[in-house]
């Protein structure tokens, strides 16, 4: 049997943004609201049009501005912390994946005790609904506006590493997806997070755990990210190609948050961890060699696998594996971006830490074909 879930609503549309106040008003436990965010929101005024909206039926705003890129355990015990004493009836996210995970954690722990180490260590239970959580992403992007699960990092010790915290009950009430909001996002920035989107597509569709609806979703999301990226990149005020990379990035949300990303995103931990390489870029960096190891499917429990790369290749307007890896270098060259390891300062040392930390659980066995050290080894040293 085939099961697909995803609780949150979704008001996708220019101008979206607008319907804050109604939506706010369905949603809130009190006249309190939390708007938690990078401080890029108010530069752009953002925060500002949302305060409006909401002061006029006599709501309480206030806000946390201080997300930054890849939120640490400490700043999410600071904004938890804030959250139980503010006593919220409603917190907003609103930014990049970072600004939503912080929310969506927030919201989550201030109305269940100890911090978010006890739930990650202690295998500590999630047992109260949080405070309702409104998610509004302005990157195309990370797709948590529709996930479960919020990305959270601890580097308080000599080495950052990357957890996951995940609870049914931390899905967003709704996502407020406005591809205006995207207009501002400046092209670097576009460009690693469409990357993201599409390798958490491209993976969502090999994944060992699909269903025929994060395949369908997954498929959508890949070739609209891959044939609009990079004209977001060049054009970042063309509304309706930044409308088709929002959807996209929805779209590749909805499919991986059913099928957990695979060995792309579980590689790319230990490569932003170790050396500061944004998110994205990190996915990026490996998504054309995983393309080409997993065309090589020889698991007898995954027949149809090697069915599904040819249909990814496809989508990606190739003949074969080999050519759509070069199409991904190609498209990342064009947007400026690195595609060696070298590039970024890793040497072969530098692999050995990676292997080391490359073997994220639930991410790792979902890839379609098995993993072993000398396989990512392979990979690895072939793009230094
Ligand atoms: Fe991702």
């Amino acid at each position: 049997m085939e099961e697909y879930y995803n609780p949150v609503k979704i008001v996708f549309g220019s101008s979206s943004l607008n319907q804050i106040g109604k939506i706010v008003e369905k949603y809130k436990l009190n006249n309190k609201i939390l708007i938690i965010s990078g401080k890029t929101m108010r530069e752009l005024g953002v925060i500002q049009r949302i305060e409006t909206i909401l002061e006029k039926n006599e709501n309480v705003v206030e806000t946390f501005e201080k997300v930054f890129a890849n939120p640490t355990f400490r700043l999410i015990d600071e904004t938890t912390l804030l959250a139980r004493r503010g006593e919220y009836g409603l917190i907003i996210g609103i930014g990049g994946g970072s600004s939503l995970d912080c929310a969506k954690c927030t919201a989550i722990l201030s109305k269940n005790e100890g911090n978010i180490s006890d739930y990650l260590f202690n295998y500590k239970n999630i047992t109260n609904s949080g405070i309702p959580f409104i998610a509004i992403p302005t990157t195309a992007g990370t797709g948590s506006e529709v996930t479960m699960w919020a990305t959270v990092w601890r580097n308080d010790d000599e080495f950052k590493k990357k957890y996951s915290m995940s609870d049914k009950k931390m899905y967003a009430k709704v996502a407020i997806v406005d591809p205006e909001l995207t207009l501002s996002l400046p092209p670097y920035q576009t460009a690693i997070t469409g990357l993201d989107a599409l390798s958490q597509a491209i993976e969502a569709y090999w994944s060992r755990n699909h269903n025929p609806t994060s395949d369908k979703h997954a498929l959508e999301a890949i070739s609209l990210i891959f044939n609009n990226v990079e004209i977001a990149f060049k054009d970042s005020t063309n509304l309706e190609v930044r409308e088709k990379m929002l959807f996209g990035s929805l779209e590749s949300g909805l499919a991986f948050s059913n099928t957990k990303t695979t060995a792309v995103h579980s590689v790319s931990y230990p490569i932003t961890a170790l050396y500061n390489v944004p998110h994205g870029l990190a996915c990026a960096l490996v998504l054309g060699s995983f393309l080409v190891f997993n065309s090589k499917v020889c698991n007898e429990n995954l027949p149809e696998a090697s069915d599904r790369i040819e249909k990814i290749v496809e989508c990606l307007d190739s003949q074969n594996a080999l050519e759509a890896k070069e199409k991904i270098e190609n498209l990342m060259k064009k947007m400026n971006l690195p595609t060696k390891l070298s590039e970024l300062g890793i040497d072969e040392n530098g692999i050995d830490l990676i292997i080391k930390e490359g073997f994220t659980k639930g991410r790792i066995e979902n890839n379609p074909r098995k993993v072993t050290k000398n396989d990512l080894y392979k990979i690895l040293i072939n793009l230094l």
